[in-house]
């Protein structure tokens, strides 16, 4: 009755869920449950099939918001050409895991002026998001004595159609509207700042490869129109990403490669206005999302009213985007797996359902799985990105989940 989901990314072994070389199992009681678990191999396998079908060069940007655990980014900053930051957390990690400060770009609404004086001092591009900020970020420049590295955040007068999450069109809280920025970009030339180019994120989380090239195509003519017109050059333009992953049933992964050979063709046709301009692509989940997993222990098996609940000792508190409470309208099931799949003949219909005391923690609703006794792992992948790093882990009061990256290199056991 339902459509599946797309095929499981990992290995099985002796019918257990693999990461990495590592049994589900092992790294559990190494770390004990709940947890999140990365895989670097994955990651880095998506960079290279991404690098493989873009133009050499496109610059791989990461935005830092769909996972800064440490090692992850660690990892990431020698495999990508730079990161997009939200705050100035984020710098501080970013600049520790060795991303190099001209590679960095602060995007965001509301950056209180201690975020621009860091941003200033690091020498990161701050993405403008309003005219405010430019006299803001201005005057602060001038009082430390320092030319600040921006560039224009724009809100298109499109959207990425179809996005999971849209960020450009209409009225927005990000960027500045196209057609107000012909006057800033005036008031930029006049200031003399050091003006690296523009930022057109029309949204996030696209399965459909027409509608990115459409965003990319778009964002690339604006671009190319507002440059023209204010007679500025750049070093960049960031034309945002959208690159989405499969969450739910029936949904398939996203082919990159004729978006490579659209930004090849978008490349030949600008090639007058952008020679010495280097196009970026800023994605987050697109490169973490699928090496992933949160794994959680069932704590209690019930019935209620002829349904039967697994109680599990993590929820929404670690994985708000689980419980369908980051952005879904209505909710859908991720992909939920028992870590054990030896016996997988016995299916039963569950709901599944984290320890907090309301009704919206919920892991699965009316899922099949293979029957589950108190003690066996439930393990939802999908779940690289907008983790715990986009959950209320203070909820309740409940502990943290462990995390663990899988070293590329690593075949455990
Ligand atoms: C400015 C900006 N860049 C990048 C991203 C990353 O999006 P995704 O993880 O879907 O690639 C977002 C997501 O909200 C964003 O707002």
């Amino acid at each position: 009755m339902n459509a599946p989901h797309a095929p499981l990314l990992f290995s099985t072994r002796n019918g257990e869920i693999m990461l990495g070389g590592t049994a589900v199992s092992q790294l559990a009681a190494r770390l004990g449950t709940p947890f999140y678990a990365y895989d670097a191999s994955l990651i880095h396998s998506r960079v290279a099939e991404l690098r493989a079908v873009l133009p050499s060069s496109i610059q791989l940007h990461y935005a830092i918001k769909a996972n800064p655990y440490p090692p992850l980014l660690r990892d990431l900053a020698d495999l990508v050409d730079g990161g997009d930051i939200a705050s100035s957390g984020e710098l501080a990690a970013a600049l520790q895991a060795g991303f190099k400060p001209q590679t960095i770009s602060f995007a965001g609404p509301g950056k209180r002026d201690a975020e621009l004086e860091a941003a200033l001092q690091a020498g990161i591009t701050v993405n403008l998001e309003s005219a405010g900020e430019l006299e803001r970020l201005h005057t602060l420049g001038q009082r430390l004595g320092i030319r600040p590295r921006i560039a224009l955040r724009i809100n298109p007068d499109f959207e990425l159609k179809g996005a999971g999450m849209r960020m450009g069109g209409g009225t927005k809280p990000f960027g500045i509207d196209s057609e107000q920025a012909p006057g800033i970009l005036h008031k930029i030339k006049r200031m003399e700042l050091d003006f690296q180019g523009l930022h057109i994120f029309s949204g996030s989380q696209s399965l459909n490869s027409e509608a990115i090239m459409q965003a990319h195509k778009a964002a690339l003519l604006l671009a190319h129109d507002l440059l023209n017109a204010s007679g500025l050059t750049c070093p960049h333009i960031n034309i945002g990403g959208g690159l989405g992953i499969p969450y739910f049933p029936g949904e398939q992964r996203l082919d990159p490669a004729p978006i490579g050979t659209h930004l090849q063709q978008c490349l030949e046709e600008h090639s007058v206005r952008l020679s010495g301009t280097k196009l970026i692509l800023e994605l987050g989940r697109y490169l973490v999302g699928e090496a992933g997993i949160y794994v959680t222990r069932v704590v209690d098996r019930k019935t209620s009213r002829g349904e039967t609940f697994l109680i599990c000792d993590g929820g929404m508190h670690h994985h708000l985007a689980l419980s369908g409470n980051l952005g879904q309208v209505i909710r859908k099931n991720y992909p939920v797996y028992i870590a054990d799949q030896a016996d997988t003949a016995a299916t039963e219909i569950v709901n599944i359902h984290g320890p907090l005391c309301t009704p919206l923690d919920i892991l699965g609703h009316k899922i099949a799985l293979p029957r589950a006794k108190v003690g066996d792992l439930i393990v939802v992948t999908q779940s690289g990105a907008y983790g715990s790093s986009a959950s209320p882990v203070n909820f309740l009061s409940h502990p943290r989940p462990a995390e663990v990256l899988l070293p590329a290199s690593c075949c455990a056991d």
